[in-house]
């Protein structure tokens, strides 16, 4: 009896985390003419592949993997994103310690932050991709990978919500950022890291204030499709054929990608305070790539009922608007969302 028990001791301390790892794609599955071209394809390569590229990750967890798509990250879509967070859900409420998604990373940062809104536990949630293909010299893809994991298995990464772990860094849903088209240090935090990976630990230097994961009202359980939102990008002289288009599709919500402080060109303006009037609401956030978009600055949301975008760039207000609107329509609360999450 002895015996038994000690051998059960010994397996549950040797026991290794269980993570799993779910596949969506991109360039971390991307497969390059020779080692040398920058000509690839991404989502080329399938999950088992990738995992038994890094076979130093076994030794750090129980690792398994799952093929959800296998897509370019730039055709990331809204029914992807719903089967994406409900299987996550779905794999943090059992027995698995922690998920990794492998992502393309030209939508990572919206799709950090729509699960960072929709998943529901501390367990840790990390996506990670890659700027050069599984083929290419220098592919930064295992690395990433290893890092991934090692930070996933840590104990001291539950309850940051949903990260990135990129080139050694892990940076927040909120204010992970793709800040260059082809460099390995492509992304960064708005307002920094929230953390490091080094000699395979991670090392977190601060905590996000705001909602998310444990702490988040939007729940995708029942949802099968999320509310039409559309951005228009300002300019100087902007035309109003877009937002015309999305005024006569009937769209539940339009993001203001403006100039400056959330500001639009007249003529565009005047059809917003019209959609807003009919029902669609506004959010104003600006193409300027850092600092807030301020509510009640050069315009007066308050007399448009627009709502201010404040620390989210264009793309994921449009994440938050999509899942407000499964929740309300009085732009005053969806403004109380802006500001929480
Ligand atoms: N097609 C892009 C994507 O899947 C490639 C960018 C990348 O993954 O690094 O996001």
């Amino acid at each position: 009896m002895l015996m038994l028990l000690a051998l059960v001791f010994t397996l549950t301390l040797s026991a290794k985390p269980k993570i799993r790892i779910i596949a969506t794609g991109g360039t971390i599955a991307g497969v390059s003419a020779s080692a040398t071209s920058s000509a690839y394809g991404a989502g080329q390569v399938g999950i088992q592949t990738l995992i038994d590229a890094v076979p130093q990750i076994k030794e750090l967890a129980d690792v398994s993997g799952e093929q959800l798509v296998n897509i370019g990250s730039q055709d990331m879509n809204d029914a992807v994103w719903l089967k994406l967070a409900k299987r996550i859900n779905q794999l943090l409420s059992g027995d698995y310690d922690g998920v990794l998604v492998t992502h393309g990373t030209d939508t990572m940062e919206e799709t950090a932050y729509f699960l960072s809104l929709t998943v529901h536990s501390d367990k840790p949630v990390i996506l990670v991709g890659s700027m050069r293909p599984s083929t290419a010299i220098s592919a930064d893809g295992p690395a990433n990978l290893y890092n991934g994991v090692a930070a996933l298995v840590d104990p001291s990464s539950k309850g940051h919500g949903v990260m990135a772990c990129m080139n050694n860094q892990l940076i927040d849903a909120k204010s992970l950022i793709k800040t260059h088209t082809t460099d390995c240090a492509t992304f960064k935090g708005t307002y920094g890291e929230m953390g490091y990976v080094y000699n395979g630990k991670p090392y977190y230097i601060f905590e996000p204030t705001y909602k998310h994961t444990t702490r988040s009202i939007f729940n995708v359980d029942n949802l099968e499709k999320l509310p039409k939102v559309g951005i228009i990008y300002g300019y100087a002289n902007c035309s109003t054929l877009p937002i015309e288009a999305f005024f006569k599709a009937d769209f539940d919500g339009i993001v203001l990608a403006g100039v400056g402080d959330g500001n639009f060109y007249k003529d565009v303006f005047d059809v917003a305070v019209q959609m807003q009037e009919s029902g669609t609401q506004i959010v104003r956030a600006s193409r300027v790539p850092t600092g807030p978009t301020c509510l009640n600055g050069e315009v007066d949301d308050s007399k448009y009922h627009f709502v201010a975008a404040l620390n989210l760039n264009p793309q994921k207000a449009r994440v938050l608007l999509q899942l407000a609107l499964t929740k309300t329509r009085d732009w005053q609360q969806i403004q109380k969302y802006f500001q929480e999450y």
